[in-house]
């Protein structure tokens, strides 16, 4: 394995008043090496994305985090104050939600906010800043960028709106992308080239992503590593070939079969997906947190202590039942 760029280590998220605190996320464990891809896979509501805001810090009101470690290059984001805290977030991480609108200002031209970007946080001046951020639109393909430097937010398609928030997102090279669901919005041709931007970007600037997905189909497709997350756990985690072709949670496995398939016709099939409903926060207490979903759960289930075990090379499982070889 390369260098290690990200660990988080037993990460907890919890929301409540005091005595009355429920835990979104249950001692979340998970790396990413330099240059690596990793997903983020789950269904909603499974924690992805309050795992992915503790690595800046950033949570919603009310959240609260604890962690043994949240080590990026080896410094715990926990133990930064406000001005190193400020600067990680400006040039250490930068962020892909699934919604451009809610990052993107509706009255600025989009060159002038990617040129805004490059000021505060690089320190271009005004002349430098607008040739870069020509030259990121051009990097993330979007054609005539002197044209569509002088566009609004709401002149752009879904997919170009998008590629706006990757330019301001790689814009200072950050060393973690981290993409939130980012093409859950569009529709598959577009997601196809929103993915290989990425990938590409991936390469050139050298930097890690951490992509975030309910749609095993788009994780197979880009990552290295994936974690799968279920009720604030994570349940599986391993290179991405092996968790495809030999799944060991049941839950993995579930949601792999739940992928729809393409027929041959070109006509595409529905799965009905995983019967039953992911737990409500603070519903499980102990024990394992798909136990009334799955098909393998056993009485021991209910109490058992949560935890991941080896199953392969670099390949862990939280479930202690061994379900065979893939589907
Ligand atoms: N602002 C919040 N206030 C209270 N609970 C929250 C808040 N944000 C998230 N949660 C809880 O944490 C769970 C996981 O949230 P999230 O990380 O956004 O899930 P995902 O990204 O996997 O869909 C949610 O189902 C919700 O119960
Ligand atoms: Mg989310």
């Amino acid at each position: 394995m390369s260098d290690i760029l990200l660990r988080i280590e037993n990460l907890r998220i919890s929301f409540g008043k005091d005595d009355r605190r429920v835990a979104a996320v249950n001692g979340v464990s998970l790396e990413v090496g330099s240059g690596e891809v990793v997903g983020l896979v789950g269904e909603s509501g499974s924690g992805k994305s309050l795992t992915c805001r503790s690595v800046i810090r950033l949570l919603p009101p009310g959240g609260e985090m604890t962690a043994n470690r949240v080590l990026f290059e080896g410094v715990d984001v926990q133990s930064l104050d406000r001005d190193a805290l400020r600067a990680h977030r400006a040039h250490n991480v930068g962020m892909i939600f699934q919604d451009p609108f809610s990052c993107l200002d509706p009255t600025k031209r989009i060159g002038e906010q990617i040129a805004e970007t490059l000021r505060v946080n690089v320190g271009l001046d005004r002349e430098a800043a607008k040739v870069q951020a020509l030259s990121l639109l051009e990097d993330v393909g979007i054609s005539s960028p002197e044209r569509r430097y002088l566009a609004y937010p709401h002149e752009l398609s879904g997919g170009m709106r998008q590629r706006v928030m990757i330019a301001i997102a790689v814009a200072t090279k950050p060393k973690l992308l981290i993409a939130d669901e980012a093409t859950t919005a569009l529709d598959v041709t577009t997601q196809a080239q929103i993915l290989d931007l990425i990938v590409r970007l991936r390469r050139e600037i050298g930097m890690s992503v951490l992509l975030v997905s309910h749609d095993f189909g788009v994780i197979a497709q880009v990552c290295d590593r994936v974690a799968v997350m279920y009720g604030g756990y994570v349940v599986e985690f391993g290179p991405v070939a092996d968790i495809c072709n030999r799944p060991q949670h049941p839950y993995t496995r579930a949601l792999l079969d739940s992928i729809p398939t393409i027929e041959s016709a070109g006509q595409r099939i529905r799965r009905d997906g995983i019967p039953g409903q992911p737990p409500s926060l603070g519903e499980i207490e102990q024990g394992c947190p798909f136990v009334n979903r799955c098909s393998y759960a056993s009485d021991a289930c209910r109490t058992l202590e949560l935890s991941m075990r080896e199953v392969g090379p670099g390949h862990t499982s939280a479930c202690p039942v061994t379900i065979g070889s893939g589907s």
